[in-house]
């Protein structure tokens, strides 16, 4: 399963075997490349980073890290290693072996998980187009790019499989995925969070921590399908997810250890005075966390979904670890509890499982979510603060679902529109917020310094020190 990078597109899927679809993808390569450098990241088309790049999908040594200019970035198509013999492990066809070409009655279903998944891919990067500007060092600015490109690389996999396998329509798709654009009015990008604005660095670490998190349990679930390629093509994405994920807790972390820091010399936790100190207080950073991580939890849909039991039904979208789940996997008479509001208290009560299967895999999310949390708290408490962060209530500012029409707080009580007016400037971050954390957006471009508001990280990068020149910015 070696990757032959003597090709245009490095792949190990045999392209050059197929020349129609190499042809076509062929095609496709210029636009991306046309997107990168108008979308892609601002002013940094001649900086060498030092990134690393996919060789093989073997566990060991699949990647090799090495200065690359971002358009030099060899983006290419890796399918994990094919299971032999793999059946489908839910649903009607529970049993059958997967697929290997789509079935022809849930081609549209199938291209449907496709697209939303991919729209997401290049969403990002345009999200997080001019952080480079404002980077806190060349440790963070190089982890920020390793992260576009490889969300660049998600893009690619999804194309892959919309031209490999969906002929004209697929095709179209493909060239859609770069005509919508993350907040345009007119194509905006697929789902809600992807067109929210990324600002800053604050924000960034936070959506990292959540909504790539999202992303791990979309894929996850896709990683189940019994359309074996969609399911060998996100057993990758998945371990490029997890460095995603690294980035976001780290960097919150780095924040709060910053923040605790000049907590304790300063002998304070009065929010103006750690400002004025140039750090983020814990209060103001719970604000964007309530933000990031309730519009991540609008990203799994609805409680009750008829999508996502038709998906589960027809194989083609799982559960988390699908296979690790005792049961029968077909839940036809499963119940699964789901918060739900009554008059205005919020309740969980038994609905079927097939409806809920969103639910479920939110549920999953938010265990997880909590657990980076545990971290933090863990930090802050060594500092010898007694704050701590938490999670809101799932039914918080929420945008999709039954919650969408109701105002919440973040501790779980539906309150009215006058109290939510008065206290959302507690719960959510307020444009005085943004500015001053705008305002200590300054960028740190020395090797090895860092802003004055992020502790340096613990260790560098493929053990390179922190010092080491992560990006040569010429
Ligand atoms: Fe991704
Ligand atoms: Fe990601």
């Amino acid at each position: 399963m070696s990757v032959n990078y003597s090709e245009r597109i490095p792949n190990n899927v045999g392209l050059s075997e197929n020349r129609r679809l190499q042809r076509a993808l062929e095609a496709w390569q210029p636009n991306y490349m046309r997107w990168w450098q108008e979308l892609g990241p601002e002013g940094a088309l001649d900086y060498d980073v030092y990134l690393r790049t996919a060789i093989s999908v073997e566990t060991d040594g699949w990647a090799n890290f090495g200065y690359v200019k971002m358009p030099d970035y060899r983006w290419g198509i890796f399918l994990a290693k094919p299971e032999d013999g793999r059946t489908i492990a839910f649903g009607d066809h529970r049993g059958e072996p997967a697929w290997q070409e789509v079935p022809g009655e849930y081609r549209s279903p199938l291209r449907r998980l496709i697209v939303t998944q991919g729209d997401t891919e290049p969403a990002s990067v345009e999200q997080q187009r001019h952080l480079g500007r404002t980077c806190p060092s060349l440790y963070d600015l190089r982890n920020l790019f390793q992260i576009n490109v490889e969300e660049g690389r998600h893009l690619w996999a999804m194309v892959y499989l919309l031209h490999a396998y969906f002929g004209r329509d697929g095709r179209e798709e493909a060239d859609a995925m770069l005509e919508r654009h993350s907040g345009d009015p007119d194509k905006p990008r697929i789902l809600g969070a992807f067109n929210e604005p990324t600002p800053h660095w604050l924000a960034y670490f936070l959506f990292t921590y959540f909504t790539d998190r999202d992303g791990k349990y979309q894929l996850a679930s896709l990683v189940e399908s019994g359309f074996d390629p969609l399911a060998r093509t996100c057993q990758f994405m998945l371990t490029e997810e997890a460095h995603h994920m690294f980035v976001g807790e780290t960097g919150v972390m780095r924040i709060i250890q910053r923040t605790c820091e000049v907590m304790r010399e300063l002998r304070t936790d009065d929010p103006e005075r750690l400002r004025a100190a140039g750090v983020i207080d814990l209060p103001t950073l719970q604000r964007f966390l309530n933000f990031h991580y309730s519009v991540s939890l609008d990203l799994f849909g609805q409680e009750l979904s008829t999508n996502g039991a038709t998906y589960f039904t027809m194989g083609l979208k799982g559960r988390y670890h699908e296979t690790r789940i005792a049961d029968d996997h077909r839940l036809t008479s499963a119940t699964w509890p789901v918060s739900i509001l009554q008059g205005s208290t919020i309740v969980r009560e038994e609905q079927p499982a097939l409806l809920a299967i969103n639910e479920r895999l939110r549920d999953d999310y938010i265990v997880d979510c909590q657990r980076g949390l545990n971290r933090w708290n863990k930090a802050i408490e060594t500092h010898g603060s007694d704050m701590v962060l938490t999670l809101p209530h799932r039914a918080f500012h929420r945008r999709i679902g039954v919650f969408a029409d109701v105002h919440v707080s973040p501790d779980g009580r539906a309150v009215t529109t006058d109290e939510w007016a008065q206290q959302v400037p507690h719960w959510l971050p307020t444009q005085e917020d943004h500015t001053f954390v705008a305002s200590l957006m300054q960028p740190v471009t020395a090797p090895g310094k860092m802003a004055s508001w992020i502790a340096p990280p613990a260790h560098g990068i493929h053990g390179k020190p922190v010092e080491y020149e992560y990006v040569k910015l010429h």
